[in-house]
């Protein structure tokens, strides 16, 4: 439903979570997984992904601008997205390349949308504008409760300007994240995160393998 990759070969696959819930960890294993099935995978994450990208990056994640407009985040968000669609993703797509991607669009939804109160037809305008029709065909959402994420998290040192929002915050990013699966069941697969790791990763292999065996050839 959701498959609107631009080429017959690239495959656009976004991961997206909250705090502490393991992305990392089970990006990495995603990409093991997906090289293991002989698949050529570009990792890369956002906001950022380019040298223009993470420059944004570093405006919308350091503490600079502490005092940030929630628009001016948005279409921040949107700058590094165009930049990394036109340099990146868009020309490994077309080069048949499968496309892992540490967040896209949904977390925009979610914490400028769910997060910060931004309306989401506004949000949609900019995905049109920069998007096009092109969408993630599989996203993995690594959902928990806030409260476990926080705990796992809370070692970190140095928390972002995001990290350093409150509990409620973080309630409203996630309920906009499920509000997303709940509406695209096909492309967005919810992950319970919470149990032990290799309890995860055996979710996480079976809607990869999955995927793979309804893609195959
Ligand atoms: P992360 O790489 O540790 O996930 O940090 C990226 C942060 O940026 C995270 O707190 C979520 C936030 N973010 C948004 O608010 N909107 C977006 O569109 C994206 C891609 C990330």
């Amino acid at each position: 439903m959701m498959n609107s990759k631009t080429t017959e070969q690239g495959h656009f696959i976004t991961v997206e979570g909250g705090e502490g819930a393991g992305k990392s960890c089970n990006l990495a294993f995603i990409q093991t997984l997906l090289e293991a099935a002989g698949k050529r995978v570009l990792f890369t994450r956002e906001p950022g992904g380019t040298p223009l990208g993470e420059a944004i990056r570093e405006l919308l994640l350091g503490h600079k601008h502490t005092g940030m407009a929630d628009d001016t985040e948005l279409l921040l968000m949107f700058a590094a997205r165009a930049e990394h669609l036109q340099r990146k993703i868009l020309p490994a797509l077309e080069q048949g390349a499968w496309v892992l991607c540490d967040r896209f669009t949904d977390a925009s939804f979610a914490y400028q949308g769910a997060g910060r109160g931004i309306a989401d037809d506004r949000i949609a305008l900019l995905e049109r504008f920069v998007q096009g029709e092109l969408r993630p065909d599989l996203t993995l959402l690594l959902d928990l409760p806030v409260e476990i994420g926080m705990e796992r998290a809370g070692n970190r040192s140095q928390p972002d300007r995001f990290e350093r929002e409150e509990v409620s915050f973080f309630e409203k990013v996630r309920e906009g994240y499920l509000r997303i699966a709940a509406r695209e069941p096909e492309r967005v697969r919810v992950i319970d995160a919470s149990p032990a790791l290799e309890v995860v990763q055996q979710q996480i292999a079976d809607v990869i393998q999955a995927y793979l065996e309804s893609h195959d050839g």
